[in-house]
């Protein structure tokens, strides 16, 4: 079982909270913020109990060299707004330092430690890093869902040597998940998207045993459509998958799972934004032309199949949603299935990265049951695969 933070009973202690702030951020801009929005309830629990609090993070991949470009300082007034509390930058890994900082300082505090990937011992997970870590505290708090997939010393290695617990993200992600595959009510529909088979392959194997229905959507289904021996003119496909995706369909027929696939595309020669557009039956795409999304009728199966399941579990846009009108099909069924959530029809759970982005365009992200912060961690997840860091909270 893994032990959450509120059983810690904490108070005037030094907790060591792994975070992810590894938010969207270039040339000086930051991004959606949720992942720090998100990680406000625990510190508040924390800090309101009196406790010091030293948050640890990583921030893009900076290869265990220090950069300004990745400087958590960059992104450390979003936090500081976000919680209403002053945060003491630590802006070295000298962890004696560090402690005489921390302290020195009242209860409660708040402390940042600077880009824990700044040291190559983070990734590699070295004993020696990770003890240093948990030298800064008491105990170890992982509100780090995003990253958990990872064995890093700041999200492994450390649980070796402090009493460590579940943050409240951490809980509701696992909550969430979990009620969605593993214990789901029936019918289940999962949504699969994206560009690649080659990445998906065993979310596709691993859902085939658990979902009643399996919808592909995006340039995949181009694969799929390819293998099933359609013409798909120029569009994007993964030939040396071709026998994959046949090996993938066969699986689904035996554990008797409904392959949803397009039924009618829409077409242009390009994404330009004056490029000739025409929806086509599936089997009459022009050799000239590519698919760019689903079209009116297979939404209309889409929305059917959505309306009988009480599950639904969404990875990937089922168009190339980011340049409109190849937005419509991602854009109805989202708004579809935040109809039947608000409506108590169905428990919905959406993750991974390009899928926030196109829910959010939708207008429909805050209408789902649960949507994750994660994107690795949310696939390998849907792999059926244990995610270190959470299993080291057990
Ligand atoms: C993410 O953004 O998915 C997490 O922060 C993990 O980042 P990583 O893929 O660089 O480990």
């Amino acid at each position: 079982m893994i032990k959450n933070i509120q059983e810690a009973n904490v108070k005037n202690k030094v907790i060591v909270l792994r975070l992810d702030l590894n938010i969207p951020y270039s040339n000086g801009k930051s991004g959606d913020i949720s992942r720090i929005e998100r990680s406000k309830k625990t510190i508040f629990f924390l800090t309101q109990s009196d406790n010091k609090v030293v948050i640890l993070s990583h921030f893009g991949r900076p290869n265990g060299k220090t950069s300004k470009v990745f400087s958590l300082k960059n992104i450390m007034g979003h936090l500081e707004e976000v919680i209403g509390i002053k945060i003491t930058f630590l802006p070295s890994h000298d962890i004696e330092k560090c402690k005489k900082k921390i302290n020195t300082s009242p209860f409660p505090s708040v402390f940042l430690l600077e880009n824990v990937r700044f040291s190559k011992l983070e990734e590699t997970n070295d004993p020696y890093f990770s003890l240093q870590l948990a030298s800064l505290g008491d105990v170890y708090c992982n509100d780090a869902f995003s990253v958990s997939h990872r064995a890093h010393a700041s999200t492994q290695g450390i649980t070796n040597y402090l009493p460590s617990f579940a943050g409240f993200l951490v809980q509701n992600e696992l909550k969430a998940l979990t009620k969605a595959l593993d214990h789901p009510l029936k019918p289940v529909t999962a949504i699969v998207g994206g560009s690649k088979i080659s990445t998906k392959i065993d979310i596709l194997n691993n859902l085939s045993d658990k979902v009643d229905f399996l919808v592909i959507g995006g340039a995949m289904a181009n694969t799929f459509l390819d293998a099933k021996g359609y013409r798909i003119g120029t569009s994007l496909t993964e030939k040396n998958m071709l026998r994959t995706a046949e090996a993938i369909i066969q699986n689904l027929d035996s554990k008797k799972c409904t392959l949803v696939l397009p039924r009618d595309i829409v077409c242009a020669k390009s994404l330009e934004i004056d490029a000739d557009i025409n929806i086509f039956s599936v089997d009459c795409c022009p050799a000239d032309k590519m698919i760019l999304d689903v079209g009116p009728q297979t939404e209309k199966i889409m929305i059917d199949v959505i309306s009988k399941s009480k599950t639904l579990i969404w990875n990937g846009p089922l168009g190339a949603f980011e340049t409109p009108p190849f937005d419509r099909g991602t854009n109805k069924i989202a708004t579809y299935v935040a109809k039947r959530t608000l409506e108590g029809q169905i428990n919905s759970i959406a993750g991974g990265g390009d899928t926030l982005s196109a829910l959010k365009a939708s207008g429909s992200e805050s209408k789902f049951s649960y949507v994750s912060t994660a994107g690795g961690a949310f696939l390998e997840w849907l792999e059926g695969k244990s995610l270190p860091g959470i299993e080291s909270l057990k």
